[in-house]
């Protein structure tokens, strides 16, 4: 028996989950309706599933009718591709309807949203599975295996530092995410990913939470403070922006041009907004520091307008120390011909024992988006052998990387630390 799935949420990352469908998983799963709020995105999924995969064309759903879909459909998996400040509509309904969910990170992007759904996980006992696809990088796995196999002793602290570039990072600053009440800003769309890693990574979970950030980069008053005036909201078809290196033209890239210009006329979403425009309310420039229940302190930084893509992160322990330096290559959403957000170019993991020797750490190189880690994320989500065995990220996971964003978040208005135990009650593991 395939399980079915439907599908919320028709944009760009969609896609990965039904290409694993139709193409790899077809022996196990199984689509069987689509749902948004734009139809011309979900016609689009269709011709897709059609032409590339031989599938479909599937049942679609305006998203006021997502009960009647799944009724229709029997749908026993719902996953949730919409943007962020909608999902949590998608997963409490799924769940109260007797079905299970999984979810792109963000879970939600507010602690009163993230409540309502660890309260309807606790109402319905259904399963929320949060889709952390960076967990199972090979480099990332092989860090989290160090630590667990105590091989830098009891970890004290983390210095972790992430750059998006003037190709990624500015993306953000075109497309919903830039109105903090889509995305939570990158604190938490972004920096979810980032903060579920620690967690995992130390097997704990935030206590406490302190953080400044700002927008200084993107935005029009920063670039008319540089001396820079972009006379245009948008790029597509500004001649003004002919030369500007942020600029983008959605007709240039069949993908993007089907997927957002062609569907504009329903819902006026403009995917290509200047990045020194008005309007934005989400920062560019973050630094964040956390106490954790076991006492590790992170210091934490992401900037979005670096010149080069990846990260650096260090574990300081009592018998030694973890370096990381990954460079990911620079990809935009639905630019490409293939989405390959986070593949990693070069890896360097090392090994500083205390009184020992330093090594390298050999890492696995892997396929795909996220350092291979979409590839294996699905084989554990949709295959019959389950090779990552804890890898899986729960409701619990998504809602503890969320709130070290959300409670940073707070901690940039009011000047203070926060608490995240008093963000959301969460049902304590025995
Ligand atoms: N794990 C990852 O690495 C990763 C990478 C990219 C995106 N994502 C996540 O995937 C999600 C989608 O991102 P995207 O890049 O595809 O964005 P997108 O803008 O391409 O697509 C979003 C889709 O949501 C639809 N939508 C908007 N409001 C809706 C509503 N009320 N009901 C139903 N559908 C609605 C839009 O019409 C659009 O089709 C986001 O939550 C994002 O964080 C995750």
């Amino acid at each position: 028996m395939r399980k079915k799935y439907a599908l919320v949420g028709t944009g760009s990352r969609c896609r990965m989950f039904y290409e694993a469908i139709a193409k790899d998983y077809r022996d196990s799963a199984e689509l069987v309706a689509l749902c948004d709020t734009n139809q011309t995105r979900m016609a689009y999924t269709n011709s897709v599933l059609q032409e590339e995969f031989g599938a479909g064309p599937l049942p679609t759903y305006k998203a006021e009718d997502f009960h009647r879909m799944l009724e229709e459909t029997e749908a026993e998996t719902v996953i949730v591709t919409s943007i962020d400040r909608t999902h949590h509509i998608y997963i409490i309904a799924a769940l109260e309807a007797g079905r299970d969910v999984i979810t792109e990170k963000p879970m939600t992007t507010d602690a009163d949203k993230c409540q309502q759904i660890v309260d309807a996980v606790e109402r319905t006992g259904r399963s929320v599975r949060v889709t952390f696809n960076y967990r199972y990088s090979p480099h990332n796995a092989a860090v989290r295996e160090l630590i667990a196999s105590g091989e830098i002793g009891e970890v004290f602290s983390v210095h972790f530092e992430w750059l998006l570039d003037t190709k990624h990072g500015a993306d953000y600053f075109r497309r919903w995410h830039r109105d903090k009440r889509n995305s939570g800003g990158l604190m938490v769309h972004k920096s979810t990913h980032h903060f579920d890693l620690v967690n995992f990574w130390l097997g704990s979970q935030p206590e406490t939470v302190f953080g400044m950030g700002d927008l200084r980069f993107y935005g029009r008053a920063n670039a008319e403070e540089r001396g820079l005036f972009t006379p245009y909201t948008r790029t597509t078809g500004a001649a003004a922006a002919k030369d500007d290196p942020f600029a983008i033209d959605l007709t240039a890239s069949p993908v993007q041009k089907a997927l957002y210009w062609d569907a504009e006329h329903e819902d006026g979403y403009q995917r290509d907004q200047n990045v020194f425009g008005d309007g934005i309310s989400i920062e560019d420039t973050m630094q964040v520091m956390v106490r954790y229940r076991n006492r590790s302190v992170l210091t934490y930084s992401l900037n979005a307008y670096a010149p080069w893509e990846g990260f650096n992160v260090s574990f300081n322990g009592s018998g030694g120390r973890i370096e990381l330096m990954v460079r990911e290559t620079s990809y935009i959403n639905g630019g490409g011909d293939k989405e390959q957000e986070g593949a990693a170019e070069g890896i360097n993991l090392y090994h500083f024992p205390l009184h020992g020797t330093p090594r390298i750490v050999p890492v696995d190189t892997a396929e795909g988006g996220h350092g291979g880690g979409d590839n294996r994320m699905l084989a554990d989500i949709f295959g019959k052998v389950n090779s990552a065995a804890g890898y899986a990220a729960s409701y619990r996971d998504g809602a503890m990387s969320i709130l070290t964003g959300i409670a940073a978040n707070r901690s940039f208005q009011t000047g203070l630390p926060v608490e995240v135990e008093e963000l959301v009650k969460l049902p304590r593991t025995s």
